[in-house]
């Protein structure tokens, strides 16, 4: 039967979502890589190898894949299939579905791309905790920060497409510079590289540590520290969670969300992060008690994007039958 496969590009791994058209789950995998280290091109031919190796797979499961999404972090032209600007992966301008296409070989299948977290919003509003509720937000936190914002059960796209970019919300201009080349944007508050730097000091976030081929491993092992009293943790936590707080109490006033879906290392520490989160929240946005909004952390995990991906693959193929 046929299927759809999505691909997710983060700082340190790519996630693989391969599903059939009615959204079962036929391969889903993680794969430890630096995508920034060896620039786009070398990242083109991982991604064209894992997208391979992937068919491949689905074919084992008797599934023929037809179409590749790609979610990425960074803005995204979506009718050209073009990066504009990725600030953790340094990529301006990249044509990624015109050359991630060409380097599918025979499997030769249209190949679209959005922003990641975008296509993990529109995987939270189909089929995630707040799944159906038409006025959410979803966040990602990872080494990036990035939003998805659905206002009356629409995503929001913006002139350019570039609506959602809520990591570099200039929080604190004077601030530490973060990957676009600025100061003092959200996620330079309450991104992971942040939340290692004052959790674990000694420890400065690496993309390139083999950990990280389990992006959950600082995440995991900094619960472990919160779970055993570690004070230090514990303040940083709450740090980062008021910074949350902030950025939610930003959204609030302007999207007037019922949820805050966080995910990535949010929700992997969720129950530490949230309270702080949610009291900042309430105490900073202007409805005051009558904001009902609340953070609540996915279930979707860190591949949330690739599932996305691979639904806007089924969407285009609903849309444009004669792709089949
Ligand atoms: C990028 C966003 C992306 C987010 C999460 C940010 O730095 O600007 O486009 O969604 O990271 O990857
Ligand atoms: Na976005
Ligand atoms: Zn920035």
């Amino acid at each position: 039967h046929i299927g759809a496969l999505g691909l997710e590009i983060n700082v340190d791994h790519i996630s693989v979502h391969g599903s059939d058209l009615g959204g079962r789950v036929l391969v889903e995998r993680r794969v430890g890589f630096d995508s920034v280290a060896g620039g786009p091109d070398r990242a083109l031919r991982v991604l064209g190898r894992t997208a391979l190796e992937a068919v491949e797979a689905m074919e084992r499961a008797e599934a023929v894949p037809a179409g590749l999404g790609v979610a990425v972090p960074g803005l995204v032209d979506v009718a050209r299939g073009v990066v504009t600007f990725a600030p953790n992966l340094g990529w301006r301008d990249l044509p990624l579905a015109e050359r991630l296409s060409a380097s599918l070989g025979p499997w030769s299948v249209p190949v679209s791309v959005d922003n990641d977290a975008n296509l993990a919003a529109v995987a939270e509003h189909t089929s995630g905790v707040a799944a159906g509720t038409p006025h959410l937000v979803y966040l990602t936190g990872d080494v990036g920060v990035g939003g998805g914002i659905f206002v009356d059960g629409k995503l929001l796209r913006g002139a350019d497409g570039f609506s959602g970019e809520v990591g570099h919300l200039p929080v604190d201009p004077g601030g530490a510079r973060c990957g676009c080349g600025r100061h003092g944007c959200w996620e330079t508050k309450v991104g992971l590289a942040a939340l290692v730097r004052t959790a674990m000091p000694d420890r400065a976030y690496q993309p390139a540590d083999p950990q990280v081929s389990d992006p959950e491993g600082y995440a995991t092992e900094i619960a472990g520290g919160l779970a055993a009293g570690d004070r230090r943790m514990m303040d940083a936590v709450a740090r980062v969670g008021r910074w949350l707080g902030l950025g939610g109490s930003i959204l609030a006033n302007l999207f007037n969300p019922r949820v805050i879906v966080v995910g990535g290392y949010f929700a992997t520490l969720a129950e530490w992060l949230l309270p702080h989160a949610q009291a900042e929240l309430e105490r900073l946005v202007v409805a005051g008690s009558a904001n009902q909004c609340r953070f609540v952390a996915s279930d979707l995990g860190f591949g949330a994007a690739s599932r996305g991906a691979a639904s806007m693959v089924v969407n285009r193929l609903i849309d444009h039958p004669t792709m089949i």
